[in-house]
């Protein structure tokens, strides 16, 4: 059996077929997100399909391109919004270890944990623009290995607050009249290279303790931050269409978790996957061309996402000439995934080739309901790995019935996903197999 979850951006979803930031038009409305309403349909949906979890995505800035405005909503009042409206499904939202104090944070995200009775979770990022920097006071973001090790601290820090209350701290003794039973919580003085902070935390024991923690870094430093402290480890290929490349991953992944001295089995490792399903194969295969054809429109939008993402400026390279050599971990200080991936993609190719294909995440999944589930029942029997994050290119009312009511039934018609929820703890859901 695998594991399904969700992934979305609390913003508008109406951007064009072929993944471009160009609005095109959609059935859910500003108000409809805005208000939160479109958030709580599709948590309701996913819920009814037994996922284990959405994860709602975060940057804490407007992308600096001011031709493609996406306003959003910040992600803790949607996950609180999201647990109330919901019973069993995870609700994990993305915080920045570059933007949050770390007590401000870890006493949020427990007492979502508490709303929740025990189903949230963390996507940990690092945050890469210097623009994001600046909204919060900085000139410009540390260099990219010093994020994580910045991170890596917060992280150990943010554990000895969850973990500074026993469980069973709450005395209520009438007589005596005392609420709380002082030696049930552990003072303490933290004193990083990067982080300062006292605990206990002001917030009791979560149902979970520690909520779940969730990354997707896919630089070494990220991979090693990830194995070290991660419940959900997220890898996406960014294009590469490989099997081989996620399993070489994994295989990675698996080595750095047990370097940490952690059961690899406690770590699920999950795919970013975008399938394309329809009635009939020919309809799927159309829509896929749409979504990897680039008007000259496109292009220029995906190489200013690509320039926003790596703080390096692509569109000074031929886009129909080989890429000179680049080596990620000296060319940027941003997401390094997806400048290798793009670096491997356009090996014998081009640029524009390799543009073209980055819009399709990792695996190639596109077909008829079945065809999909036989696909994804292949690779998972291929790569290993314990389960799959959909991510819609574009989301649409549409998308999510294709997905929920044409392909999820067919996967837990074979048996290999969730039919019911077991647990009440998001974690105790993901250990379940
Ligand atoms: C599934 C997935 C979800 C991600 N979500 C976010 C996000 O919400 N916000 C963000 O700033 N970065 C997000 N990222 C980027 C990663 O946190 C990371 O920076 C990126 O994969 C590059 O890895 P590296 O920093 O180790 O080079 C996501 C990546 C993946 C694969």
């Amino acid at each position: 059996m695998f594991h399904l979850a969700w992934f979305t951006n609390p913003r508008a979803h109406g951007w064009t077929a072929n993944g471009s930031d160009r609005w095109a038009g959609n059935d859910i409305l500003p108000s409809s997100w805005e208000n939160g309403s479109f958030l709580v349909d599709l948590a309701r949906s996913i819920e009814r399909a037994c996922f284990d979890f959405i994860m709602i995505e975060d940057h804490v800035v407007l992308s600096n391109d001011k031709q493609n405005l996406e306003p959003r909503l910040d992600p803790l009042p949607v996950i609180t919004l999201l647990a109330a409206k919901t019973e069993h499904l995870g609700v994990i939202g993305t915080f920045s270890s570059s933007f949050y104090p770390p007590f401000l944070l870890a006493r949020q995200i427990a007492s979502v944990d508490h709303i929740s009775a025990g189903r949230a979770g963390w996507n940990v990022v690092t945050s890469s623009e210097d623009w994001a920097a600046q909204a919060f006071g900085n000139e410009k973001q540390p260099p990219h290995d010093e994020r994580y090790e910045r991170a890596d601290e917060m992280l150990d820090l943010v554990k000895q607050l969850w973990d500074a209350w026993q469980p069973d701290a709450y005395e209520m003794n009438e007589e005596t009249g005392r609420y709380v039973d002082p030696s049930k919580f552990r003072e303490f003085k933290f004193d990083g290279k990067y982080h300062k902070s006292i605990g206990p935390l002001n917030v009791s024991r979560s149902p979970q303790g520690r909520p779940v923690i969730c990354q997707a870094g896919s630089s070494p430093a990220g991979r090693d931050f990830a194995a070290k402290h991660s419940d959900i480890i997220l890898c996406s290929s960014f294009g590469q269409n490989s099997v081989q490349v996620l399993k070489d991953f994994r295989d990675d992944i698996i080595k750095r978790v047990i370097g940490h001295g952690r059961d690899p089995k406690t770590v699920k490792v999950m795919f970013l996957i975008s399938p394309v399903v329809a009635d009939t194969e020919e309809a799927a295969q159309h829509r896929y061309q749409e979504i990897i054809g680039m008007t000259p429109e496109i292009l220029k939008q995906r190489l200013g996402r690509l320039t926003l993402h790596t703080g390096h400026d692509w569109s000074k390279y031929d886009l129909d000439a080989p890429l000179p050599d680049i080596d990620p971990a000296t060319f940027t200080e941003g997401f390094r995934g997806i400048t290798e991936a793009i670096v491997k993609m356009a090996k014998g190719k081009t640029l524009r080739a390799a543009l073209a294909e980055q819009e399709t995440t990792s695996l190639k999944l596109i077909g008829t309901p079945e065809q999909v589930a036989d696909q994804m029942e292949a690779a998972i029997k291929e790569i290993g790995g314990d389960g799959f994050l959909m991510h819609a290119r574009p989301l649409t009312r549409r998308y999510i019935s294709e997905i929920l009511d044409g392909l999820v039934p067919i996967l837990q018609k074979r048996g290999l996903v969730r039919t019911e929820y077991k647990h009440q703890l998001l974690r105790d859901n993901l250990l379940e197999f």
